[in-house]
């Protein structure tokens, strides 16, 4: 996700300090080659040799170094960034840089940057919400300099308010949001993910595996790319990908309702999640008592969501450009035809859900993407995270032609 990304983290006197380290970790786990420049104060809370063991690099930390002026300097490490993060990020670093002031190395390195800055303030709330800061923030911001705003709570200071430095993954979803071109900037995304659950009564219900990595997956890629995001999720237990609309259901039915109340409103439909094909024709309003050796479940079946949207003929609004998945056991290229055929779809991508590194709560894909135009592409082992960069990026070309 960060490949080839030489990123600078400029590292603050706070006590989030110690939170940079993990920000530091996704970063180099995303495959950024991260170089980390600390202030006089953030060394007095967490000591440079935890950032370089981290990162693989000397960390920077004098304006005037003899031997990093020769080898490095800090102009050549300005110029050699791709993304410049501050966090946690002081009044006083923002304050001097929103005047100018560059007097140690971080300062001057900000300013001697072409590649975008993102500062992830933290203090106490009452400096945070000071306006000669706001004002500072402000006038960063009308220059263009990107700000992930910190968050309610507790405060080491001892004050509760805004002023918490925002999650280290966060900050990190900010910073691949910065790195990725804005191709699918204007269009809204609807995806789907997770399972639905039917219930038979208020303690049991028929389910699947689905984890709703995948669809997360792409809900956060489609976010990064500058999409507008609807998730329609069914039960997950994964956190809400920042910036994405999340609408919770259960039943393959609300999620029908919520689809089909959304769907007028969007470019594209992926269709993710992993759909009771049946219900119980019952739901008892009491848990049912166990009698005899066995018992029988009559079943009816569930709308066909994808299908129901690959029949839509435009109406008022033209039919968004429609994505499905087929989670096959076998003969995985003849079924995904069938499937995108049968449902009217634009694309499909079938998972092998019998190899244990693809499909059901995993974290990598293994899919083959099938086109309406008869073109197909095999995707072979991947993250779930890159199989999403690669569905949209067959999505933002087909999009592109029309
Ligand atoms: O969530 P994870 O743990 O990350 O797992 C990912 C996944 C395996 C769930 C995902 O990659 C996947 O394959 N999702 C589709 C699962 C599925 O229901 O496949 P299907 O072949 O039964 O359905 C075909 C398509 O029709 C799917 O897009 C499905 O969302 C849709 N469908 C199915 C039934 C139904 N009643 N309504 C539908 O809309």
């Amino acid at each position: 996700m960060l490949e080839n990304k030489k990123i600078i983290l400029g590292v603050c006197g706070g006590i989030a300090a110690y939170k940079a380290v993990e920000l530091l970790r996704l970063l180099t786990k995303g495959g950024a080659d991260v170089h980390v420049i600390m202030t006089r104060a953030a060394r007095e809370f967490v000591t440079p040799l935890t950032f370089q063991t981290l990162s693989s690099n000397p960390v920077h930390t004098e304006l005037f170094n003899l031997i990093e002026e020769g080898a490095i300097g800090h102009i050549s490490l300005a110029d050699r960034a791709d993304l410049f993060i501050v966090a946690p990020a002081t009044a006083n670093v923002i304050g001097k840089i929103a005047a100018g002031i560059a007097d140690d190395l971080l300062t001057t390195t900000v300013m001697a940057t072409k590649a975008p800055v993102l500062f992830a303030p933290a203090m106490n709330v009452n400096m945070y919400s000071n306006p000669i800061y706001q004002e500072n923030e402000d006038k960063l911001r009308r220059l263009g300099y990107l700000f992930e705003a910190p968050v309610c709570g507790s405060l080491a200071c001892g004050w509760e308010g805004e002023g918490k430095l925002a999650a280290p993954e966060t900050i990190f979803e900010s910073a691949v949001a910065a790195l990725t071109a804005k191709d699918l900037a204007g269009r809204t995304i609807l995806i789907t993910a997770g399972p639905t659950r039917e219930e038979l009564d208020p303690v049991r219900y028929i389910s699947n595996h689905s984890s709703g990595k995948m669809g997360y997956a792409l809900a956060r890629a489609a976010r990064r790319r500058g999409a507008q995001v609807l998730l329609i999720s069914g039960p997950t237990s994964l956190p809400r990908p920042d910036g994405v609309k999340v609408v919770s259901v259960t039943s393959a039915v609300e999620m029908q309702r919520e689809v089909m109340a959304r769907v007028a409103e969007c470019h594209v439909v992926i269709k993710a999640a992993a759909v009771a094909d049946y219900r119980p024709l019952m739901r008892n309003s009491s848990k049912i008592k166990k009698q005899g050796d066995s018992a029988t479940i009559e079943l009816v079946k569930n709308p066909d969501i994808l299908a129901g949207l690959g029949g839509m003929n435009g109406g008022s609004a033209p039919r968004p450009f429609l994505v499905g998945f087929a989670a096959e056991t076998d003969s995985l290229a003849e079924n995904a035809v069938k499937k995108l055929s049968e449902k009217n779809l634009d694309m499909i991508v079938a998972n092998d859900v019998s190899q244990f590194d693809a499909g059901f709560n995993v974290d990598t894909n293994r899919a083959l993407l099938v086109f309406k135009d008869g073109s197909s592409c095999d995707c072979g082992l991947m993250s779930k995270d890159q199989l999403a960069g690669t569905i949209l990026d067959h999505v933002a070309a087909r999009l592109a032609e029309h």
